[in-house]
């Protein structure tokens, strides 16, 4: 049976969901072009995930030290344990440092050296000379409140250009054409109630990650991969999904993140025994190794019996050694977080931390424009008309099987901004704008007012409640065979019962155990496709830490992870890596003797 709502209709050359970081920059590329453009957004943009970022934004500035846009690549390529397209990780390495003199002139008021120049702080597996000399300074930073001083200066930047936003707008469904073209976006206005169709030459997913999957993680409760969702519905595929980030410093208990940032201004970790590990595990960066290397050395120290607490369950993050006026001018907020968090006292005392979920690597596969594919067996990089796909959301891929530090807001902004630089060429400004698909809309409808109307026996917080716990056991720091099949039928079990939810609240204003509903809907084939894609790969690499398969295996495994879920389902296949870089030695590139797969310590 089709529901019947009615709906209003907008028409635009482009039609951005989400306005963290990513969305914003998109949002305010296509504006500047005179691209009709609209930002839908389901929270006030300055309040989306962006603005916890904290610690900073690489970019090979130079600003404290000799530094070189190839050297950031080699770190991203070897951070990604060699799992990135080549392609996505010069063009992020190389296009950093315009991306971040474009923020400057924008306004975002960054921290500032002595003479005046953006101030840059080390962050985790940044280092010089293609990872054989010293950690270097390629944060640059905000004090630690850099994503939210980036996301108030897009956002006005946007209205500036013109773009228009529908604030508290949840996006249901794609808008998808009988032959497969992406023409807008089903929206449910959070405040009236109402319906409302976006028809778009070009859609850009900018929904963010699915951190909230899980029980314990520095994401929003927003971040329940809508992108996703949506895209799994449509039929597309996810990709490299059991890449998940453990933050090394999650505040222990609340799971709040205490930035990277804090071991770059000279912080570090201790055990039970006060002793600062991190030199055992690695021995050259220490305490500034990649974030899966931290977070891997942790647990094996909690595991062994090393660490803190009553239960010897944490870790201790040591600050009290830096001098107290540094700790007030260069991480004034975390400094807030761990006396409101963990009631401490940074100046005299250390912060309890665990390693908590922070980031998704995998997400709706992309090239490096931010055009979502469809890979197949014959065409591996096939694009889907009328679809992007940038941040959080979007796998490029340039994180591969770990992301760097700081790595994150460099990749929102320029492929933000390539998202735009690319519309500006395919949206043919001309054409009309494409007629809305009755019968992808209908079924957008019907699936809304199935869960508007549940009548099951399960309260969508308990099922959240259950898909969180297993995660979080079952597709961990470390995995191991046993665990990720039984985590395998436990995730299959609990997505079965989506349909036999229980929603009260059938009013369509501020509905939010609806809109909750929605969004468990969303971060359902998320969780699915992670946890299964996690016991179908038999190596190790980057945060994949496989107990039973612990080296890395480039022969069998040096491919991405395509999952397509359909009714609680996933059927995987492989898609090759991108191994050639964008350009040659001759033209000025990395040589390719350099990102050749090799042993990855620190
Ligand atoms: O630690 C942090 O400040 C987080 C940064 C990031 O995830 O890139």
């Amino acid at each position: 049976m089709t529901a019947t709502y009615e709906y209003e209709t907008h028409d635009y050359d482009v039609v951005v969901v989400g306005a963290g970081g990513a969305g914003l920059r998109a949002t305010l590329g296509m504006a500047e072009q005179g691209l009709r453009t609209a930002c839908v957004s389901k929270v006030f943009p300055t309040r989306s995930h962006t603005v916890a970022a904290q610690g900073g934004i690489a970019a090979s500035l130079s600003n404290m030290g000799p530094d070189h846009w190839q050297w950031h690549m080699y770190d991203t390529v070897k951070g990604s344990d060699w799992l990135g397209d080549t392609d996505a990780m010069e063009y992020l390495a190389r296009e950093a440092p315009k991306a971040v003199y474009e923020l400057e002139h924008y306004g975002v008021p960054f921290s500032r050296t002595e003479e005046g120049k953006i101030y840059q702080r080390p962050f985790g597996g940044h280092t010089t000379e293609f990872g054989e000399g010293p950690a270097v300074q390629r944060t640059c930073a905000a004090a630690d409140r850099t994503g939210h001083a980036i996301l108030h200066t897009l956002y006005g930047q946007s209205l500036k250009n013109n773009a228009e936003f529908y604030i508290e707008y949840f996006a249901i469904d794609l808008i998808m054409s009988d032959d497969g073209v992406c023409t807008g976006v089903v929206c449910w206005k959070l405040d009236d109630g109402t319906m409302h169709v976006f028809n778009a030459k070009m859609v850009v997913l900018a929904t963010g990650g699915y951190g909230r999957a899980y029980f314990s993680a520095t994401s929003a409760h927003t971040c329940t991969g809508d992108g996703g969702g949506m895209v799994a519905r449509a039929g597309l595929p996810l990709q490299d999904m059991e890449f998940v980030q453990f933050h090394p410093t999650g505040i222990y208990g609340s799971g709040c993140l205490i930035t990277e940032g804090a071991r770059g201004e000279g912080g570090y970790l201790t055990n039970s025994e006060g002793e600062r590990f991190m030199e055992r595990y690695a021995p050259q960066y220490k305490d500034l190794a990649p974030r899966d290397y931290v977070s891997r050395s942790m647990t094996m120290e909690i595991r062994e019996g090393r660490g803190v607490g009553e239960h010897g369950d944490h870790i201790h993050l040591n600050l009290s050694h830096l001098p107290a006026e540094a700790l007030a001018e260069r991480l004034p907020g975390i400094s807030e977080s761990a006396k409101i968090f963990a009631g401490v006292d940074v100046t005299k005392e250390p912060i309890p931390v665990l390693p908590t979920v922070h980031y998704n690597m995998g997400g709706i596969p992309t090239n490096y424009w931010g055009e979502v594919l469809n890979p197949t067996a014959e065409n591996p990089n096939q694009v889907v008309p009328g679809l992007m796909a940038v941040g959080e959301a979007g796998c490029a891929s340039v994180h591969g099987a770990n992301r760097l530090g700081s790595n994150s807001l460099i990749d929102l902004v320029v492929f933000g901004r390539a998202a735009a630089i690319r519309a500006g060429q395919v949206v043919d400004r001309e054409a009309a704008i494409p007629a809305t698909n009755k019968a992808s809309v209908d079924k957008a409808f019907d699936r809304f007012d199935f869960y508007r109307n549940a009548k099951g026996a399960i309260p969508t917080a308990d099922l959240r409640l259950e898909m969180q716990r297993t995660m979080q056991s079952d597709a961990a720091v470390f995995r191991e065979s046993k665990t990720l099949a039984e985590g395998v039928e436990k995730m299959t079990a609990i997505a079965a019962k989506i349909t036999d939810l229980k929603v009260t609240d059938r009013s369509l204003v501020w509905n939010s155990d609806l809109m909750e509903t929605l969004e468990l809907t969303n971060l359902m084939p998320n969780a699915l496709a992670t946890i299964v894609g996690a016991e179908a790969r038999h190596e190790s690499r980057g945060a994949h830490a496989h107990e039973d398969y612990a080296e890395r295996d480039d022969e069998n495994w040096r491919v991405h992870t395509i999952s397509r879920v359909e009714d609680n389902k996933v059927e995987l296949s492989y898609r090759p890596v991108i191994t050639d870089p964008l350009s040659t030695e001759a033209e000025g590139g990395i040589e390719l003797k350099r990102i050749a797969p090799k042993a990855r310590t620190f």
